[in-house]
């Protein structure tokens, strides 16, 4: 049997996923996102409106959203096949009252599909070296740290890159 924690866990995240639906997210969804990049990345970090608007129109963007029965944006995340055909997530970023219920890695496996659909085998990703959240999320998903990079961050942040191969 399950230890009852675990079990709880399992059922939060079927009640979530059951309560929601993960769909391709574009040029209509600007405002939505750029809206909800904000409160995501409330520490200065995040996108302004026009580069969500070039992300989002780009014929590389591998773009997905998750939508609430109201048809809410609960999360989303933006990746980008880049010049070496690597697949780059760019932002990932889940609602705060809609955090831990699987959204972030929902998304990261859309995200993954989508790559591979496309012939991209690696993905490689940037993070704060001081979010533990993201970085536990995609160190369960197999992304590795490969290099420390000083200053990677506007704020001066540091950040990790970190890689993973889809094959
Ligand atoms: C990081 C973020 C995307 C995670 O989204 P999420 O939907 O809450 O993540 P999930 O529910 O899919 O979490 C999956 C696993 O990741 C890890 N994780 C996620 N959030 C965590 C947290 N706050 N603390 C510790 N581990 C965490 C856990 O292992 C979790 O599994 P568990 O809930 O069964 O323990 C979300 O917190 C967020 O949007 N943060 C702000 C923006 C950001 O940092 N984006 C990433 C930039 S690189």
């Amino acid at each position: 049997m399950w230890p009852r924690r675990r079990k709880e866990k399992m059922d939060e995240y079927i009640v979530a996923a059951a309560e929601s639906v993960v769909i391709p997210m574009g040029q209509g969804d600007l405002n939505e996102c750029w809206r909800l990049d904000q409160r995501c990345f409330s520490d200065g970090e995040a996108y302004d409106r026009e580069t969500i608007r070039y992300l989002l129109a780009h014929v590389q963007s591998v773009c997905h959203k998750i939508v609430s029965p109201t048809d809410e944006m609960m999360a989303f995340v933006v990746g980008m096949i880049e010049p070496d055909n690597t697949g780059h997530v760019v932002a990932l970023g889940v609602a705060p009252e809609h955090r831990r219920l699987g959204h972030g890695q929902h998304l990261m496996y859309e995200v993954e599909q989508g790559f591979l659909r496309r012939g991209v085998s690696t993905v490689r990703l940037e993070v704060r070296t001081s979010n533990a959240a993201a970085q536990r999320l995609y160190l369960n998903l197999g992304y590795k740290i490969v290099r420390r990079m000083a200053r990677y961050y506007t704020s001066g942040d540091d950040g990790y890159l970190m890689v993973k191969s889809l094959l």
